[in-house]
């Protein structure tokens, strides 16, 4: 089976699908490889090191689509690239189809199989292929080194000849895989961290983690299936903005991670809680690529308003290029593994929960249909 890989051509892109000591050990199980030259130059891997694995090099996108049988993409590809690919070919990658439906569309028209790795089931079995956990860790140790370099103060307290400087208040609003390891982070920098999140499992993990949960309620579980938030009511968001401002108002440095599955964020932070703020103050929204938490939010921009820094970055992850390419590179050779060819013909199991789970189309059609 041939799988191809692409120097990515998103916006800031700069991880690379495969690594070649991965790309080795799939080859070793029976994978062969076609990648466009330059795909892993970022992150200071050159083609020669791919050649080295056995990697075939082409120098254009639309060749490598044409050689493999699985297409590997960390973006669901753009109108324009599908329009330009072959039929009935398989694509694997973090897609956010929920915001694509026009490219499934194409991709339906054109009889591939479609595969989107955020919707991987989180059981035990999955871990190991969870792109999801493993770039939200990234964003949320990168999002606290972005508030502390925009902070005109020092996250610990230090105590000097020249006096006493007071430690950074950090409030980590969403503790999920992103949340925690900002509250990890912004704790080993030495700042006073507290933390808030709607399902109730959280207050466990951020006290271990020696942060302080904030005794804010819902009326009602904020839990759905499978452990994940639900989208809460407009009246419910309305008491929880207002049960969160006065602790957004005397922290330092706020960093928003609430998500939805499937859905924009949660509007957590209007502008009235942000004017309330100390001037000098940092808010990061790592919530920006669905909208945002703030209602001042711009994605991708940094904006200084009143004194206080908003910082809404986009694919925060890329800005860890070589550890994110390492991690990737690992969940997608987990996830190859469950691939495999019959009589010459790629088949799947189609009770695998893992596959259920994520194939958005099968041959072009939108349920799972072959074995
Ligand atoms: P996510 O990225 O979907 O959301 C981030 C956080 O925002 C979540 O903790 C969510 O509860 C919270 N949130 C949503 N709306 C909110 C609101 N209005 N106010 C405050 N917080 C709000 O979540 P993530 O990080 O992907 O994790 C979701 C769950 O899945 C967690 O329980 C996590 O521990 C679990 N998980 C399980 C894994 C496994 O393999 N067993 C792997 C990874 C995560």
């Amino acid at each position: 089976m041939k799988v191809g890989f692409l120097r990515e051509s998103s916006y800031a892109e700069r991880r690379v699908v495969l690594l070649p000591d991965t790309i080795k050990r799939l080859g070793e199980r029976g994978f062969s490889f076609v990648m466009q030259t330059g795909a892993g130059a970022d992150v200071h891997y050159a083609d020669r090191e791919y050649e080295q694995v056995g990697v075939q090099i082409f120098s254009d996108a639309v060749s490598v689509v044409k050689e493999a049988d699985i297409l590997l993409r960390l973006r669901m590809p753009t109108r324009e690239e599908l329009d330009s690919y072959p039929d009935s070919k398989v694509l694997i990658g973090i897609l956010q189809a929920w915001q694509h439906e026009a490219e499934l569309q194409r991709l339906a028209a054109k009889k591939w199989s479609v595969f989107a790795l955020e919707r991987i089931p989180r059981i035990t079995r999955a871990q190991s292929m969870d792109v999801l956990s493993s770039m939200a860790a990234l964003g949320g140790y990168k999002a606290v080194l972005l508030a502390a370099a925009h902070f005109g103060r020092v996250f610990p307290m230090l105590t000097t000849a020249a006096g006493t400087l007071t430690p950074a208040r950090v409030l980590v609003i969403g503790a999920g895989v992103a949340g925690l390891q900002a509250i990890a982070t912004a704790r080993r920098l030495g700042a006073q961290v507290e933390a808030y999140d709607i399902r109730a499992a959280a207050k466990e993990q951020v006290e271990s983690l020696g942060a302080k949960f904030l005794p804010l309620t819902l009326e009602s579980s904020g839990e759905a299936s499978g452990g994940y938030a639900r989208e809460l009511t407009s009246e419910e968001q309305a008491k929880q903005r207002e049960a969160l401002s006065a602790y957004v108002a005397r922290a330092d440095i706020v960093i928003t991670t609430a998500a939805v599955p499937g859905r924009p964020a949660p509007k957590l932070i209007t502008a009235d809680m942000r004017r309330a703020m100390k001037p000098g103050s940092v808010i990061v929204d790592l919530a920006a690529e669905t909208g945002g938490n703030c209602q001042e939010t711009i994605p991708g921009e940094t904006q200084v308003l009143d004194g206080i820094t908003l910082i809404a970055p986009l694919n925060l992850p890329a800005s860890i290029p070589i550890h994110a390419s390492q991690m990737l590179s690992r969940n997608f050779m987990e996830f190859l593994s469950l691939f495999r060819k019959k009589d010459g013909t790629l088949s799947i199991h189609t009770d695998d929960e893992l596959l259920k789970g994520t194939c958005l189309l099968w041959q072009g059609e939108s349920l799972l249909q072959t074995a």
